[in-house]
């Protein structure tokens, strides 16, 4: 059978006609060749009942008597090269067409060497490097035997109740559309068939990111326009760059589950947006139109789906237990069966699947390119990028003067607060903690205690971590929430630091040593009731393999923190969902609201009570060593700017501090009288910049036309004449402000 598909696959390619109807006319060719069965089967894909566990058990199910069924088109999650290739050989040598089976799984922030989780790589604002942790992820997968990740998730959230914000890059549509696209590139490369390269997919399609009290798999609603305007960017950006594949996404869309939503997946993906690749659902998302309640049973979940143009469905089965009721009832024609099953094999043709089964993965393959020392390097570098300095009074950091240390708190020796979540090939044996990061970085100057657990009180932990804090110089407290808690199903109601940690603190503090805190997180937190206890508060994430040595690199002052926020962090969790590009309000805050106490009166604003409607610490935000001046902000030949021109700006930037370090230029605009209301801020360029102590840059931003554009209140996408203001600076609340205006 491997013969007959590369003698067939070698005709195909003699042909002088592009790669997609080429692999069409193969696809075809072999379908012409396939039962409804088989074909279905290829849009069916499962789970192994040993694998990696993403989603809730259901039925039991015999994987291999599928497979030699020609049952199965892919199927995810297998934890080994060598299971992967057994199961790739009971597909080609005894099911009767011997397809490949396409393996996927959740490459989300590297495979072996785990990188920061998204949301701290994100904070790098460093396009590059987040696209070479794909390709390097990419590159062990695909030795493993995996020739697809559901990566990159596109869904914007400003909502750190949502657990998944960890997986994602943070509030703001223009920044998650470039590192989105970066993703897809980086996982592909230039040729799916190189065995290297896998095949992206862009998650959750759509608007996944918005959930209702950012409860998981919660209802979505919102208007088309809000839908375009901040969420759509970037699936668009990921899709435009090439991804392969699509996943639907769990939440009903404006009351329709994505999953059978046809608006989305073939009016919206396909028809607007030149999708044309396959859409595969989420984990059951298909079945579980039952529980939304727009299906009365699998049968009519599975046709709600394939309507929509669903191609694949993932562990439900749904699909081949009704594809034969529904077609010999005419409610879905062969004809939809075929598109949907040619877009999977189409696939697996560019993959080089047809060619070559076992192109991907093999023990011995993987053994010898995973754990590269160069990865490994590269981890460290995009760990540090990552880590964002949040506050440092009386700069307490870095500590470079041979500081005693006492290096007190929960995660001190934690392999999984390094890790954070979708991590299924960690080694714990292999990642850097926090305590080896800093012995090795500060031999004979820590005492490391733990003082209390993640939520709980340790008996006489605090007595202790007292102690080693009077005997130190320093304090230096892990704090923050673990790993385990972050990702899927992981939402809370409160992003405050657990109760045991609060008294941890506060007792350190009392010692009356400096206390730098090092927050290990999944998602912003809430942190003004206890910001005072720290006199520096660095921000590591969950920094991924070489964690420990990122952090101590960075605590030492070997390296300046360069990262900058992606997500506001609230100041506490009333004020959760909150985000530097909200709209105005017709009574929007100038200013600080008095006391209401005080002033015993109602201001008429939009504002609350006793809380600023502020966040702690803005979208952009991030302290260096050094110091960066921006000046000289100018909008070049202002004064004569058309509908359709491009618009540059210029500014000044320089490090007028005395170490050299890296920042992030960020360019925010206003359309100040638009058809529809416009966000008070929107990021629409950004430049990581490293520089010198001592040196000064000139930066050139280019907005074009379509930065300017926006769905106007005829629903079109487009610019509209009139006054725009800009503001230029290192975080969303930049003073220096230049402003011009887009004639007819
Ligand atoms: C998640 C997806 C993931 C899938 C497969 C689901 O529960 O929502 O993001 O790709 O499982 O593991």
């Amino acid at each position: 059978m491997r013969n007959l598909f590369i003698v067939l696959v070698a005709v195909a390619c003699l042909c002088g006609c592009d790669r997609r109807s080429e692999a069409e006319r193969f696809a075809d060719d072999l379908m012409s060749r396939m039962t409804l069965r088989e074909k279905v089967g290829q849009m069916s894909q499962f789970a192994p009942q040993t694998g990696v566990v993403t989603g809730p058990e259901g039925e039991p199910m015999d994987l291999n008597a599928l497979i030699k069924a020609g049952e199965v088109g892919s199927v995810l999650n297998v934890k080994t090269p060598e299971e992967i290739w057994e199961l790739q050989r009971l597909a080609v040598d005894s099911s009767r067409l011997g397809i490949p089976i396409l393996f996927g799984h959740d490459i989300i922030h590297g495979c072996k060497v785990i990188f920061p989780i998204n949301l701290g790589s994100a904070c790098s604002w460093n396009v590059e490097a987040v696209k070479e942790s794909a390709r390097i992820a990419a590159a062990e997968a695909a030795a493993m035997g995996i020739a697809w990740t559901f990566s990159p998730m596109c869904d914007v959230s400003a909502d750190p109740r949502w657990g998944r914000v960890s997986e994602g890059s943070g509030e703001d549509p223009y920044l998650a559309a470039k590192l989105s696209a970066a993703m897809v590139e980086g996982y592909q490369g230039e040729e799916l068939a190189d065995s290297t390269t896998i095949m992206a997919c862009v998650k959750h399609f759509a608007a996944y990111g918005a959930p209702e009290a950012g409860r998981d798999y919660n209802t979505v609603d919102m208007s088309e326009r809000m839908f375009r305007d901040r969420y759509l960017p970037p699936y668009v950006a990921a899709l435009d760059a090439g991804a392969a594949t699509v996943m639907t996404s769990f939440n009903d869309f404006n009351a329709i589950p994505a999953s059978g939503s046809r608006w989305l997946l073939k009016e919206l993906l396909r028809d607007e947006l030149g999708f044309d690749g396959f859409v595969v659902s989420d984990y059951r998302a298909v079945t579980e139109m039952i529980a939304h309640g727009v299906a009365r049973d699998t049968t009519e979940a599975a046709y709600k789906a394939m309507k929509a143009c669903l191609d694949m469905e993932m562990v439900s089965g749904s699909y081949l237990n009704s594809v034969e009721e529904l077609v010999k009832e005419g409610l879905v024609s062969e004809k939809e069966i075929d598109a949907m099953c040619r877009n999977v094999l189409v696939a697996k043709y560019n993959l080089g699947l047809f060619e070559d089964p076992f192109r991907y993965g093999g023990a011995e393959r993987f053994a010898g390119s995973i754990y590269r020392p160069e990865d490994l390097a590269f981890a460290r570098s995009i760990a540090r990028e990552s880590m964002v300095l949040l506050k440092n009074e009386g700069e307490v950091l870095p500590l470079d003067g041979g500081e005693r240390i006492a290096l007190i708190g929960p995660y001190i020796s934690s392999p999984r607060a390094m890790l954070g979540s979708w991590t299924a090939f960690r080694d714990y044996d292999r990642t850097v903690t926090i305590g080896q990061g800093f012995e090795e970085r500060f031999p004979g100057k820590v005492t490391m205690t733990a003082g209390c657990g993640p939520y709980a009180e340790i008996d006489g932990g605090i007595a202790q971590a007292v102690r080693a804090a009077r005997n130190a110089d320093v304090a230096v407290l892990t704090l923050g929430l673990p790993g385990e808690f972050s990702g899927e199903a992981a939402s809370m109601t409160s992003v405050e630091l657990p109760q045991a940690q609060k008294n941890l603190l506060a007792a350190v503090k009392a010692a009356g040593k400096p206390v730098v805190v090092l927050l290990t997180t999944g998602r912003p937190m809430a942190l003004e009731s206890v910001i005072d206890d720290m006199d520096a508060l660095f921000l590591a994430w969950h920094p991924g393999t070489e964690g420990g040595h990122a952090i101590a690199d960075v605590i030492s002052g070997d390296h300046s923190p360069s990262g900058h926020l992606v997500m506001s962090f609230p100041r506490c969790d009333g004020q959760i969902p909150i985000r530097y590009n909200h709209k105005a309000t017709g009574r929007p805050l100038e200013g600080t609201a008095p006391d209401p106490l005080i002033s015993m009166k109602k201001l008429y604003k939009s504002c609350y009570l006793f809380t600023p409607d502020t966040p702690l610490y803005p979208f952009g935000y991030g302290l260096s060593y050094t110091e960066f001046e921006f000046d000289s902000l100018e909008v070049v030949d202002k004064d004569n700017i058309h509908i359709g021109d491009d618009v540059t700006v210029r500014v000044r930037v320089s490090n007028v501090g005395d170490r050299d370090g890296a920042t992030v230029a960020q360019l925010y605009m206003r359309d100040m009288a638009a058809s529809t209301t416009r966000p008070v801020r929107e990021l629409k360029g950004f430049e990581r910049l490293h520089l010198r102590k001592g040196e000064l840059r000139v930066v050139e931003f280019v907005l074009t036309a379509e930065d300017m554009s926006f769905w106007r209140e005829d629903m079109k996408f487009g610019q509209e004449p009139g006054e725009f203001r800009l503001w230029l600076g290192n975080h969303s609340d930049a003073t220096l402000e230049a402003s011009f205006t887009v004639r007819p």
